[in-house]
């Protein structure tokens, strides 16, 4: 439940604190190799971290401030990825991701990455997607690239990652709507009331297969 098939091997789930005590060990054994470009390891000591983190995102969803998903390799956990937020106003999904060190270079990312591409255009009606990496971080940056993202520019120190600055690459994509499913199921992006939550609500459930 609450997942979708991507490719023969990699299945993706919605998020769920039932997943904390799995999540926080691929953390917990991916430690050091996820500590060289991600902010929050030294703020994630245990399950019940893993945990809270993944009853606010869940909240951030139910919201459509967010999406978090957790990556399933062969039906091992292997990492996570997302829209770590969603302007809704302006119709923009920004993209974050990581997978355990044993989970990388099989093509993974790439494949859920596609997949957001499409559920940010099918069930956000975005209209642009984002993705910022660190400079020096070659395989994130080859992710944007082997999906034909454009190169936007160089935020430079963007990031102050245990001590040290970062600039930041970011890629976009500019989205149309998906002409076989007919106009955004919001009217697309730039026609909500500012305040509006809504996020094409009637199809996130079909989101959920
Ligand atoms: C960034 C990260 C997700 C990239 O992982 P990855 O395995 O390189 O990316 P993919 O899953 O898309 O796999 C691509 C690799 O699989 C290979 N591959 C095999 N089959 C493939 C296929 N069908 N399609 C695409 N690539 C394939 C590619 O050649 C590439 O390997 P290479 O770099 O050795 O050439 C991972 O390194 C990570 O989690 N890093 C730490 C956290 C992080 O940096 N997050 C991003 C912060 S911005």
């Amino acid at each position: 439940m609450f997942s979708r098939n991507i490719t023969d091997a990699v299945r993706i789930s919605l998020s769920i604190p039932q997943f904390a005590e799995d999540l926080f060990q691929l953390t917990d054994r991916n430690r050091i190799f996820l500590r060289q470009w991600l902010p929050w390891l030294d703020r994630t000591r245990s399950a019940e971290d893993t945990r809270s983190f993944l009853r606010q995102q869940l909240q951030r969803f139910s919201n459509g401030e967010a999406l978090t998903v957790t990556i399933f390799y062969k039906e091992a956990m292997a990492g996570v990825a997302g829209f770590n937020s969603i302007d809704q106003i302006n119709g923009i999904g920004y993209v974050g991701y990581w997978l355990g060190e044993e989970f990388n270079g099989k093509g993974i990312m790439t494949a859920v990455v596609r997949d957001l591409i499409s559920i940010g255009r099918e069930f956000y009606a975005l209209q642009k997607i984002d993705i910022r990496c660190a400079t020096d971080n070659r395989r994130s940056r080859a992710i944007p690239e082997r999906l034909a993202f454009m190169h936007e520019g160089t935020l430079r120190r963007a990031e102050k990652l245990y001590e040290k600055w970062h600039d930041h690459e970011v890629y976009a994509q500019l989205l149309e709507p998906n002409s076989e499913h007919g106009a955004p199921p919001n009217g697309g992006p730039g026609t909500q009331p500012a305040n509006s939550k809504t996020t094409g609500g009637a199809a996130i459930g079909e989101l959920i297969v």
